[in-house]
């Protein structure tokens, strides 16, 4: 699936580009079934009226059993003061997470039959097991920014094998939110770890960051068409162009102010030989183990 110079440049940069991954009618096939998957999405009627504070507890719960669910999660920004949806709910989830690979017969398809295992390969991850996916909208004009970090972070294990497969299912760009990466970021050392609070299981619905480096992560743009001083680079590609990113390399997007959406299928793997720790927010139940890729 790989040339030589695309292997090596993911040994450089921690990232590589490949263009024309995913044909334009899969693409589309996995946009209108994430499209149906909002349609079907019921809020809970609480959902609307809590405060903020509450929705922000609730949203943690939602998320850490997301793990083994198929959920749609709202954008920042889709409520109003009064607590209700600003714009139509198809134009207010953020993203779909985190196990529809594994429970969707249309993201199977994808994560399993559309040749990531032979991309995986040729970069010599040959025991990659599906972790976790989202299909991310990006939504025009609230589409909200993703801070810059190091997916690591957030799914370890040891020694770190957390690799990143990111579609895009429509064009990114700068306008729209592109994902920005700092070439050979890493090489650098992982910042943070993000974990449940454990072993307390009463703390369970909680979280936490543990600082294990202080070096700081690169700048965000001060303005995408006039970055400024950062050492990241963004990443303009066509729909079907898929993006390999590295565990530890810093990435950022930016938030979307555009009119048009920026659709993305992104999934994570890790290798099966390596330790993935019971603090890992994310947790499999056994009825739904992870699949080799
Ligand atoms: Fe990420």
């Amino acid at each position: 699936m790989l040339s030589e110079e695309q292997v090596a440049a993911y040994d450089r940069d921690g990232f590589v580009v490949v263009p024309d991954f995913l044909p334009l009618r899969r693409c589309n096939r996995l946009k209108a079934r994430a499209n149906e998957l909002v349609a079907a999405w019921e809020p809970s009627a609480a959902k609307t009226v809590f405060t903020t504070n509450e929705q922000v507890r609730e949203s943690n719960r939602e998320f850490l059993e997301s793990g083994a669910a198929t959920w749609c999660f709202f954008e920042e920004e889709a409520f109003g003061d009064d607590g209700e949806l600003i714009q139509e709910k198809a134009l207010s989830i953020n993203k779909i997470g985190h196990a529809q690979h594994d429970l969707d017969p249309v993201f199977k398809e994808i994560v399993y039959d559309a040749g990531l295992r032979d991309v995986a390969s040729d970069l010599g991850l040959t025991d990659m097991l599906a972790l976790q996916s989202m299909y991310i909208f990006k939504q025009p004009s609230i589409g909200g920014e993703v801070g810059c970090h190091q997916d690591a972070t957030f799914l370890y294990t040891d020694p770190i094998t957390v690799t990143g497969f990111w579609i895009a299912i429509e064009d990114a760009t700068l306008e729209n939110g592109c994902l920005w990466a700092e070439p050979g970021g890493h090489r650098g050392p992982l910042r943070q770890l993000f974990k449940r609070n454990w072993p307390d299981p009463a703390d369970a619905d909680g979280t936490v960051f543990d600082e294990l480096d202080d070096t700081p992560l690169p700048a965000p743009p001060t303005d995408v068409h006039a970055p400024g001083n950062t050492s990241m680079v963004p990443l303009e590609v066509a729909a079907g162009t898929l993006v390999v990113l590295h565990g530890l390399l810093p990435h950022w997007s930016g938030p979307n102010r555009s009119e048009f959406s920026r659709h993305a299928y992104s999934l994570h793997c890790i290798s099966a030989a390596a330790d993935y720790p019971a603090w890992n927010w994310l947790q499999r139940p056994v009825d739904l183990p992870l699949k080799p890729l």
